[in-house]
């Protein structure tokens, strides 16, 4: 091994999975994480799929003097940010909780990298900073706008990290917006573990589906789409980490700050999401169609060219997949990693 990255977040959804591919990819991994949304039982996971161990540190980002402590430890040579808040609503609801964790731990970060002449990094941002009057497919040109705290605190943190590299030459940033992760690792080791009951779609199916919720609420069947529901890119979380690994692979080579959307290219409705859950399960989910859920935007779907063209990524995995998938870790694992 001869590459190390430290990946903040990695004990989180997109964080583990991201973990394994890298070590897949002969990696050595650093994982900080508070684990304030994870479980650290998602490190013997990630080893009985991988047989490789990640060096776990529990630590806050936003502690810059343990953060630098960890870079003097190991010999990193790139960084994978995923640690941060994401719950939309909570963010309306604590946005100075938001501002101060995702800001902060992203600032810190920086100035660790600083200090320790770190200058390689790939950070998780969102779809959520389009504006919500782009039209779909949106690349990576479209007008910026987030409506949320959340979304705000993704959209500083791009321009943050995109003067550091016109600031300095020698940084290599890559800043990847994902549409919709679902799925799980195929072995349903590792997955989605949302804490409380989910805001998110497939999550929230999900847990209808094992009888843990009693109905699916459909927020809206009266949009502008062909069967009256949203339209979303859901994309397979085992792709989003294949796509990680493919931007740091690009950043080892290319210094300066460079933007790609990871999406499929393809919009599913709400209902279509449903079948295919229905599907995948082999019954009927119980549902009930209620008014529109404030904020949604009824189409958004991503053009995935810029990351296929320069990063050779593009997502491999069908919806009837990501489902499977979803649905094999939700069945395996009830109640997450408790
Ligand atoms: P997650 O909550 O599963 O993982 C985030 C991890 O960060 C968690 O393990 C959490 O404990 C950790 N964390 C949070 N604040 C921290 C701090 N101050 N110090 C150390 N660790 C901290 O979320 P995820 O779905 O894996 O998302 C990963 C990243 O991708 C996030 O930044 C999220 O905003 C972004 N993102 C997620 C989605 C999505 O729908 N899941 C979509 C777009 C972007
Ligand atoms: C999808 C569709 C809902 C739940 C969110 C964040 C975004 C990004 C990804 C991080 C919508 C409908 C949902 C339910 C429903 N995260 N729905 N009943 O809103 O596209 O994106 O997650 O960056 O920032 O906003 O995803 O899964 O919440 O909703 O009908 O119980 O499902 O109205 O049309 P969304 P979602």
């Amino acid at each position: 091994m001869d590459k190390c990255t430290l990946v903040t977040g990695g004990t989180g959804y997109i964080g583990s999975h991201t973990t394994v591919a890298l070590l897949e990819a002969g990696y050595q991994v650093i994982i900080v994480d508070n684990l304030v949304n994870s479980s650290d039982k998602v490190l013997s996971r990630i080893e009985k799929i991988t047989g490789l161990a990640p060096i776990f540190v529990r630590a806050d980002l936003r502690d810059t003097s343990t953060i630098t402590k960890v870079f003097k430890e190991y010999p990193i040579t790139s960084v994978v940010h995923f640690a941060g808040l994401k719950a939309v609503k909570e963010s309306v609801e604590e946005p100075t909780k938001y501002y101060d964790n995702n800001l902060g731990s992203a600032l810190s970060l920086v100035k660790a990298m600083e200090t320790s002449g770190v200058s390689t990094l790939v950070f998780s941002s969102s779809a959520t900073v389009y504006s919500p009057f782009e039209d779909s497919p949106v690349d990576e040109g479209a007008t910026l706008g987030p409506t949320n705290p959340y979304g705000m605190t993704k959209y500083f943190i791009e321009r943050m990290l995109t003067d550091v590299a016109l600031g300095d030459k020698d940084w290599s940033i890559g800043l990847l917006r994902y549409f919709n992760p679902i799925g799980a690792h195929s072995t349903g080791l590792i997955g989605e573990m949302p804490r409380g009951t989910p805001n998110n779609l497939v999550p929230y199916v999900m847990q209808v589906a094992i009888e843990k919720l009693e109905k699916l609420y459909i927020f809206g069947d009266d949009y502008e789409t062909p069967d009256g529901t949203c339209i979303r890119d859901y994309v397979h979380v085992v792709d989003l980490a294949r796509g990680h690994l493919a931007a740091l692979r690009f950043l080892e080579k290319t210094k300066g700050s460079h933007i790609w959307n990871l999406g499929t290219g393809k919009g599913t409705s709400v209902l279509e999401l449903i079948q295919t859950v229905e599907e995948v399960i082999g019954k009927s989910i119980p549902k009930e169609v209620v008014g529109r859920r404030s904020g949604d935007v009824p189409i958004v779907y991503a053009d995935a060219e810029k990351a296929s063209e320069e990063l050779s990524w593009r997502a491999e995995n069908t919806i009837l997949k990501m489902c499977a998938d979803h649905w094999n870790w939700q069945k395996q694992n009830p109640d997450g990693y408790q």
